[in-house]
Protein backbone atom coordinates (compact mmCIF):
# COMPACT_ATOMS: atom_id res chain seq x y z
CA UNK A 1 0.00 0.00 0.00
CA UNK A 2 2.85 2.37 0.94
CA UNK A 3 5.06 1.92 -2.12
CA UNK A 4 1.58 2.42 -4.33
CA UNK A 5 1.14 5.53 -2.89
CA UNK A 6 4.82 6.71 -3.38
CA UNK A 7 4.29 5.65 -6.60
CA UNK A 8 1.52 8.19 -7.68
CA UNK A 9 3.28 10.76 -5.62
CA UNK A 10 6.62 10.31 -8.25
CA UNK A 11 4.30 10.52 -11.25
CA UNK A 12 2.31 13.49 -9.64
CA UNK A 13 5.88 15.38 -9.25
CA UNK A 14 6.55 13.87 -12.72
CA UNK A 15 3.45 15.49 -14.22
CA UNK A 16 3.89 18.60 -13.08
CA UNK A 17 7.64 18.73 -13.85
CA UNK A 18 6.30 18.31 -17.70
CA UNK A 19 3.57 20.56 -17.36
CA UNK A 20 5.78 23.27 -16.19
CA UNK A 21 8.46 22.65 -18.99
CA UNK A 22 5.45 22.45 -21.38
CA UNK A 23 4.35 25.92 -20.05
CA UNK A 24 7.86 28.02 -19.57
CA UNK A 25 8.53 26.85 -23.08
CA UNK A 26 4.75 28.05 -24.49
CA UNK A 27 5.21 30.99 -22.73
CA UNK A 28 8.83 31.79 -24.12
CA UNK A 29 7.36 30.78 -27.81
CA UNK A 30 4.73 33.17 -27.97
CA UNK A 31 6.92 35.53 -26.25
CA UNK A 32 9.07 35.76 -29.26
CA UNK A 33 6.24 34.95 -31.71
CA UNK A 34 4.65 38.11 -29.96
CA UNK A 35 7.95 40.52 -30.48
CA UNK A 36 8.36 38.97 -33.69
CA UNK A 37 4.78 40.23 -34.41
CA UNK A 38 4.90 43.50 -32.95
CA UNK A 39 7.91 44.00 -35.23
CA UNK A 40 5.53 43.26 -38.01
CA UNK A 41 6.24 39.70 -39.24
CA UNK A 42 4.12 37.75 -40.35
CA UNK A 43 2.80 34.33 -39.54
CA UNK A 44 4.36 32.70 -42.37
CA UNK A 45 7.78 34.72 -41.55
CA UNK A 46 7.77 34.20 -38.05
CA UNK A 47 7.86 30.38 -38.92
CA UNK A 48 11.34 30.75 -40.56
CA UNK A 49 12.36 33.31 -38.01
CA UNK A 50 11.98 30.79 -35.43
CA UNK A 51 14.32 28.19 -36.98
CA UNK A 52 17.02 30.85 -36.00
CA UNK A 53 19.24 30.95 -32.72
CA UNK A 54 18.55 33.00 -29.80
CA UNK A 55 21.15 35.09 -30.60
CA UNK A 56 20.36 35.81 -34.09
CA UNK A 57 16.49 36.81 -32.86
CA UNK A 58 18.00 39.00 -30.67
CA UNK A 59 19.63 40.79 -33.48
CA UNK A 60 16.26 40.57 -35.59
CA UNK A 61 14.31 42.82 -32.33
CA UNK A 62 16.99 45.28 -32.40
CA UNK A 63 15.71 46.50 -35.74
CA UNK A 64 12.41 47.64 -37.41
CA UNK A 65 10.58 44.91 -40.22
CA UNK A 66 12.60 43.99 -42.78
CA UNK A 67 10.93 42.61 -45.65
CA UNK A 68 13.78 40.89 -47.34
CA UNK A 69 15.16 39.39 -43.94
CA UNK A 70 13.51 35.70 -45.16
CA UNK A 71 14.79 35.54 -48.48
CA UNK A 72 18.87 36.68 -46.72
CA UNK A 73 18.15 33.72 -43.84
CA UNK A 74 17.36 31.08 -46.01
CA UNK A 75 19.71 31.96 -48.52
CA UNK A 76 22.39 29.31 -49.32
CA UNK A 77 25.59 32.35 -48.67
CA UNK A 78 23.42 33.66 -45.38
CA UNK A 79 26.25 34.25 -42.66
CA UNK A 80 24.85 34.53 -39.26
CA UNK A 81 27.72 36.66 -38.16
CA UNK A 82 26.90 39.00 -40.80
CA UNK A 83 23.49 39.51 -39.97
CA UNK A 84 23.86 42.62 -38.04
CA UNK A 85 25.05 44.11 -41.01
CA UNK A 86 22.96 42.70 -43.63
CA UNK A 87 19.90 44.20 -41.47
CA UNK A 88 21.47 47.78 -40.51
CA UNK A 89 22.78 47.96 -44.43
CA UNK A 90 19.92 46.72 -46.38
CA UNK A 91 17.26 49.16 -43.85
CA UNK A 92 19.20 52.18 -44.10
CA UNK A 93 19.58 51.31 -47.74
CA UNK A 94 16.15 50.72 -49.29
CA UNK A 95 16.82 52.67 -52.06
CA UNK A 96 19.06 49.78 -52.92
CA UNK A 97 18.06 46.01 -54.50
CA UNK A 98 18.81 43.92 -50.80
CA UNK A 99 20.64 41.37 -53.03
CA UNK A 100 23.41 43.71 -54.18
CA UNK A 101 24.23 44.87 -50.61
CA UNK A 102 23.88 41.23 -49.95
CA UNK A 103 26.42 40.09 -51.81
CA UNK A 104 28.62 43.26 -51.42
CA UNK A 105 28.75 42.21 -47.39
CA UNK A 106 29.42 38.43 -48.18
CA UNK A 107 32.00 38.82 -50.83
CA UNK A 108 35.72 37.59 -50.00
CA UNK A 109 37.32 41.08 -50.14
CA UNK A 110 34.70 43.00 -48.23
CA UNK A 111 36.07 45.40 -45.46
CA UNK A 112 33.66 45.97 -42.72
CA UNK A 113 35.38 49.80 -42.39
CA UNK A 114 35.25 50.52 -46.23
CA UNK A 115 31.02 49.61 -45.94
CA UNK A 116 29.64 53.08 -46.05
CA UNK A 117 32.17 53.82 -49.00
CA UNK A 118 30.92 50.40 -51.24
CA UNK A 119 27.37 51.47 -50.96
CA UNK A 120 28.13 55.27 -51.94
CA UNK A 121 29.62 53.85 -55.22
CA UNK A 122 26.94 50.84 -55.64
CA UNK A 123 24.12 53.73 -55.61
CA UNK A 124 25.47 54.70 -58.41
CA UNK A 125 27.39 50.97 -60.51
CA UNK A 126 26.71 47.69 -60.25
CA UNK A 127 29.85 45.80 -60.41
CA UNK A 128 30.05 44.76 -56.87
CA UNK A 129 33.54 43.37 -57.41
CA UNK A 130 34.81 46.31 -58.91
CA UNK A 131 33.82 48.91 -56.42
CA UNK A 132 35.55 46.48 -53.20
CA UNK A 133 38.92 46.44 -55.40
CA UNK A 134 38.35 50.38 -56.35
CA UNK A 135 37.64 51.44 -52.82
CA UNK A 136 40.45 48.59 -50.93
CA UNK A 137 42.90 49.69 -53.01
CA UNK A 138 42.56 52.76 -55.20
CA UNK A 139 40.33 55.16 -53.74
CA UNK A 140 43.50 57.50 -52.78
CA UNK A 141 44.84 57.58 -56.44
CA UNK A 142 42.85 60.16 -57.82
CA UNK A 143 41.00 58.12 -60.89
CA UNK A 144 37.91 59.76 -62.45
CA UNK A 145 35.36 56.45 -61.68
CA UNK A 146 33.08 55.45 -64.44
CA UNK A 147 31.62 52.28 -65.26
CA UNK A 148 34.52 51.24 -67.90
CA UNK A 149 37.27 52.30 -65.70
CA UNK A 150 35.64 50.08 -62.82
CA UNK A 151 35.37 47.66 -65.31
CA UNK A 152 39.34 47.70 -65.92
CA UNK A 153 39.73 48.03 -61.85
CA UNK A 154 38.07 44.82 -61.91
CA UNK A 155 40.53 43.02 -63.91
CA UNK A 156 43.13 40.35 -62.19
CA UNK A 157 46.00 42.15 -63.81
CA UNK A 158 45.01 45.69 -63.97
CA UNK A 159 47.81 48.12 -63.55
CA UNK A 160 46.69 51.54 -61.94
CA UNK A 161 49.15 52.94 -63.72
CA UNK A 162 48.33 52.01 -66.95
CA UNK A 163 44.55 52.93 -66.92
CA UNK A 164 45.22 55.59 -68.99
CA UNK A 165 46.46 53.58 -71.66
CA UNK A 166 43.91 51.17 -71.39
CA UNK A 167 40.85 53.83 -71.70
CA UNK A 168 42.91 55.30 -74.57
CA UNK A 169 43.39 51.45 -75.98
CA UNK A 170 39.63 50.38 -75.52
CA UNK A 171 38.57 53.91 -77.40
CA UNK A 172 39.74 52.02 -80.62
CA UNK A 173 38.87 48.71 -79.95
CA UNK A 174 35.68 48.61 -77.99
CA UNK A 175 35.62 44.85 -79.58
CA UNK A 176 37.90 43.67 -77.17
CA UNK A 177 36.95 42.49 -73.81
CA UNK A 178 38.59 44.21 -70.74
CA UNK A 179 40.73 41.11 -70.36
CA UNK A 180 42.13 41.38 -73.55
CA UNK A 181 42.89 44.91 -73.85
CA UNK A 182 44.72 44.60 -70.27
CA UNK A 183 47.05 41.75 -71.54
CA UNK A 184 47.38 44.21 -74.55
CA UNK A 185 48.60 47.07 -72.68
CA UNK A 186 50.39 45.38 -70.27
CA UNK A 187 52.59 43.66 -73.09
CA UNK A 188 53.21 46.97 -74.32
CA UNK A 189 50.87 46.16 -77.62
CA UNK A 190 50.06 50.55 -77.89
CA UNK A 191 53.96 50.88 -78.35
CA UNK A 192 55.71 50.01 -81.60
CA UNK A 193 58.39 46.99 -81.54
CA UNK A 194 61.88 47.98 -81.44
CA UNK A 195 60.98 51.69 -81.88
CA UNK A 196 59.41 52.35 -78.33
CA UNK A 197 62.30 50.38 -76.15
CA UNK A 198 64.67 51.13 -73.82
CA UNK A 199 67.05 49.47 -71.93
CA UNK A 200 66.26 46.01 -70.06
CA UNK A 201 65.98 46.80 -66.48
CA UNK A 202 69.06 44.70 -65.40
CA UNK A 203 68.50 45.04 -61.74
CA UNK A 204 65.66 42.56 -61.58
CA UNK A 205 68.96 40.49 -62.37
CA UNK A 206 67.87 36.47 -63.38
CA UNK A 207 64.36 37.90 -64.26
CA UNK A 208 65.38 40.65 -66.26
CA UNK A 209 62.61 40.91 -69.66
CA UNK A 210 64.27 40.90 -73.12
CA UNK A 211 61.75 41.32 -75.59
CA UNK A 212 61.07 43.71 -78.78
CA UNK A 213 60.43 46.53 -76.14
CA UNK A 214 63.67 45.76 -73.92
CA UNK A 215 66.96 45.27 -75.07
CA UNK A 216 70.55 44.02 -73.62
CA UNK A 217 73.68 46.51 -74.63
CA UNK A 218 76.06 45.54 -77.01
CA UNK A 219 78.59 44.61 -74.60
CA UNK A 220 76.31 42.96 -72.16
CA UNK A 221 77.92 39.70 -71.03
CA UNK A 222 75.98 37.86 -68.33
CA UNK A 223 78.30 36.33 -65.47
CA UNK A 224 78.72 33.25 -64.39
CA UNK A 225 78.76 31.66 -67.62
CA UNK A 226 79.07 27.68 -67.46
CA UNK A 227 79.87 25.43 -70.43
CA UNK A 228 77.03 23.06 -71.25
CA UNK A 229 79.08 19.50 -72.93
CA UNK A 230 78.42 16.05 -72.94
CA UNK A 231 74.94 14.51 -72.70
CA UNK A 232 73.52 17.76 -72.23
CA UNK A 233 74.47 19.61 -75.46
CA UNK A 234 74.41 18.87 -79.18
CA UNK A 235 77.44 20.54 -79.87
CA UNK A 236 78.47 23.28 -76.89
CA UNK A 237 76.46 25.42 -75.63
CA UNK A 238 77.05 28.36 -72.13
CA UNK A 239 74.09 29.00 -69.57
CA UNK A 240 74.33 30.84 -66.66
CA UNK A 241 74.90 28.63 -63.41
CA UNK A 242 71.26 28.98 -62.25
CA UNK A 243 69.75 27.86 -65.29
CA UNK A 244 72.54 25.59 -66.44
CA UNK A 245 71.87 23.85 -63.15
CA UNK A 246 68.18 23.51 -63.40
CA UNK A 247 68.58 22.26 -67.02
CA UNK A 248 70.74 19.32 -65.80
CA UNK A 249 68.00 18.45 -63.51
CA UNK A 250 65.52 18.51 -66.57
CA UNK A 251 67.58 16.63 -68.35
CA UNK A 252 67.92 14.06 -66.22
CA UNK A 253 64.57 13.92 -65.03
CA UNK A 254 63.79 13.19 -69.12
CA UNK A 255 66.17 10.52 -69.26
CA UNK A 256 64.47 8.53 -66.48
CA UNK A 257 61.20 8.30 -69.08
CA UNK A 258 63.85 7.60 -71.62
CA UNK A 259 63.78 10.99 -73.06
CA UNK A 260 66.99 12.89 -74.63
CA UNK A 261 66.78 16.38 -74.04
CA UNK A 262 69.84 18.43 -75.06
CA UNK A 263 71.20 22.01 -75.85
CA UNK A 264 71.66 23.47 -79.12
CA UNK A 265 72.25 26.96 -78.05
CA UNK A 266 72.32 28.69 -74.62
CA UNK A 267 74.06 32.24 -74.23
CA UNK A 268 74.34 33.72 -77.86
CA UNK A 269 76.72 37.15 -77.91
CA UNK A 270 75.39 40.30 -79.38
CA UNK A 271 77.76 39.58 -82.27
CA UNK A 272 76.25 35.97 -82.89
CA UNK A 273 73.08 37.21 -82.63
CA UNK A 274 74.01 40.18 -85.27
CA UNK A 275 75.35 37.53 -87.71
CA UNK A 276 72.56 35.23 -87.25
CA UNK A 277 69.67 37.79 -87.36
CA UNK A 278 71.80 39.31 -91.29
CA UNK A 279 71.60 36.07 -92.94
CA UNK A 280 67.82 35.59 -92.22
CA UNK A 281 67.22 39.35 -92.92
CA UNK A 282 69.47 38.58 -96.58
CA UNK A 283 67.52 35.11 -96.42
CA UNK A 284 64.35 35.68 -95.99
CA UNK A 285 63.80 39.29 -95.77
CA UNK A 286 63.53 41.86 -92.39
CA UNK A 287 59.46 40.97 -92.20
CA UNK A 288 60.21 37.16 -92.13
CA UNK A 289 62.90 37.63 -89.85
CA UNK A 290 61.54 39.25 -87.38
CA UNK A 291 58.90 36.51 -86.89
CA UNK A 292 61.59 34.07 -86.01
CA UNK A 293 64.80 35.75 -84.79
CA UNK A 294 65.39 38.98 -82.77
CA UNK A 295 67.43 41.83 -83.85
CA UNK A 296 70.86 42.15 -82.06
CA UNK A 297 70.08 43.26 -78.59
CA UNK A 298 67.15 41.98 -78.53
CA UNK A 299 67.80 38.37 -78.01
CA UNK A 300 66.92 36.77 -74.74
CA UNK A 301 69.90 34.17 -75.81
CA UNK A 302 71.74 37.40 -74.76
CA UNK A 303 70.82 37.02 -71.32
CA UNK A 304 72.07 33.43 -70.46
CA UNK A 305 68.96 31.90 -69.19
CA UNK A 306 67.69 30.54 -72.49
CA UNK A 307 68.22 27.36 -74.17
CA UNK A 308 67.23 25.84 -77.63
CA UNK A 309 66.38 22.09 -77.32
CA UNK A 310 66.48 19.19 -79.74
CA UNK A 311 66.60 15.23 -78.64
CA UNK A 312 68.95 12.43 -79.30
CA UNK A 313 67.86 12.46 -83.10
CA UNK A 314 69.05 16.16 -83.16
CA UNK A 315 65.78 17.03 -84.80
CA UNK A 316 65.21 20.50 -86.48
CA UNK A 317 63.26 22.87 -84.45
CA UNK A 318 60.25 22.84 -86.72
CA UNK A 319 60.21 19.23 -86.13
CA UNK A 320 60.75 19.29 -82.22
CA UNK A 321 57.35 20.09 -81.66
CA UNK A 322 56.40 16.26 -82.53
CA UNK A 323 58.63 14.91 -80.26
CA UNK A 324 58.09 13.07 -77.21
CA UNK A 325 60.43 15.68 -75.67
CA UNK A 326 58.05 18.27 -76.40
CA UNK A 327 55.33 16.36 -75.29
CA UNK A 328 57.13 15.81 -71.92
CA UNK A 329 58.63 19.51 -71.73
CA UNK A 330 54.86 21.13 -71.99
CA UNK A 331 54.05 20.05 -68.58
CA UNK A 332 57.17 19.24 -66.61
CA UNK A 333 59.28 22.48 -68.01
CA UNK A 334 57.76 24.56 -64.90
CA UNK A 335 58.94 21.87 -62.33
CA UNK A 336 62.74 22.51 -63.11
CA UNK A 337 61.91 26.39 -63.38
CA UNK A 338 61.83 26.96 -67.10
CA UNK A 339 58.66 28.31 -69.18
CA UNK A 340 58.30 27.98 -72.76
CA UNK A 341 58.90 31.33 -73.76
CA UNK A 342 57.21 31.83 -77.16
CA UNK A 343 53.70 29.63 -76.58
CA UNK A 344 51.24 28.89 -79.59
CA UNK A 345 48.66 31.80 -79.68
CA UNK A 346 50.38 34.22 -78.37
CA UNK A 347 52.87 35.48 -81.37
CA UNK A 348 51.01 38.81 -81.03
CA UNK A 349 51.93 39.62 -77.21
CA UNK A 350 55.81 38.12 -77.57
CA UNK A 351 56.47 39.10 -81.19
CA UNK A 352 57.59 35.68 -82.35
CA UNK A 353 56.24 32.71 -83.82
CA UNK A 354 55.27 29.61 -81.70
CA UNK A 355 58.64 27.67 -80.30
CA UNK A 356 58.47 24.72 -79.11
CA UNK A 357 62.24 24.51 -78.48
CA UNK A 358 62.88 27.57 -76.69
CA UNK A 359 62.70 27.27 -72.83
CA UNK A 360 63.79 30.14 -70.29
CA UNK A 361 64.55 29.70 -66.90
CA UNK A 362 62.52 31.93 -64.67
CA UNK A 363 62.99 29.69 -61.09
CA UNK A 364 60.11 27.37 -60.28
CA UNK A 365 57.54 29.43 -58.35
CA UNK A 366 57.36 31.91 -61.68
CA UNK A 367 57.53 29.00 -64.25
CA UNK A 368 54.48 27.44 -61.73
CA UNK A 369 52.55 30.49 -61.83
CA UNK A 370 53.07 31.21 -65.71
CA UNK A 371 52.00 27.35 -66.39
CA UNK A 372 48.75 27.20 -64.50
CA UNK A 373 47.99 30.96 -65.51
CA UNK A 374 48.59 30.60 -69.23
CA UNK A 375 49.88 33.54 -69.36
CA UNK A 376 53.09 35.32 -71.04
CA UNK A 377 56.46 36.02 -69.38
CA UNK A 378 55.44 39.48 -70.56
CA UNK A 379 52.09 39.63 -68.65
CA UNK A 380 53.83 38.42 -65.93
CA UNK A 381 56.67 40.65 -65.56
CA UNK A 382 54.41 43.34 -66.36
CA UNK A 383 52.29 42.99 -62.91
CA UNK A 384 54.42 41.53 -60.33
CA UNK A 385 58.06 42.35 -61.47
CA UNK A 386 58.34 45.46 -63.14
N1 LIG B 1 64.40 33.04 -81.74
C1 LIG B 1 64.47 33.93 -80.63
C2 LIG B 1 63.28 34.81 -80.59
C3 LIG B 1 65.72 34.76 -80.66
O1 LIG B 1 66.24 34.98 -81.76
O2 LIG B 1 66.14 35.20 -79.62
ZN1 LIG C 1 65.82 30.45 -78.80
Amino acid sequence: MKKRKLKIKNILILFIIVVIIIFTLLILFSKNNNRLKNIGYSNLEIKELEKLSKNELNIIYKYDYNSNLVYIITSENYNKDKLDLYLDYTLKNSDIDYLKIFNLINHESFKKDNIDKYITYLKKFDNIDGIIKYVNEYENKNINLDSTTLSFINEEYFIVDYLDRYLNYYENHKDLSYKEIVTRINSNLDYEFYTDSTKSDLTKEMYTLVNKYNYLEKDFVPDNLVSVTGIYARDKAQLVDAAYDNFVKMADAARENNLTIKVTTGYRSYNFQSTLYNNYVKADGVKNADTYSARPGYSEHQLGYSADLTNAKNVSFDDFENTDEYKWLKDNAHKYGFIMRYPKDKEYITGYIFESWHYRYVGVEIATYIYENDITYEEYYAYFLR
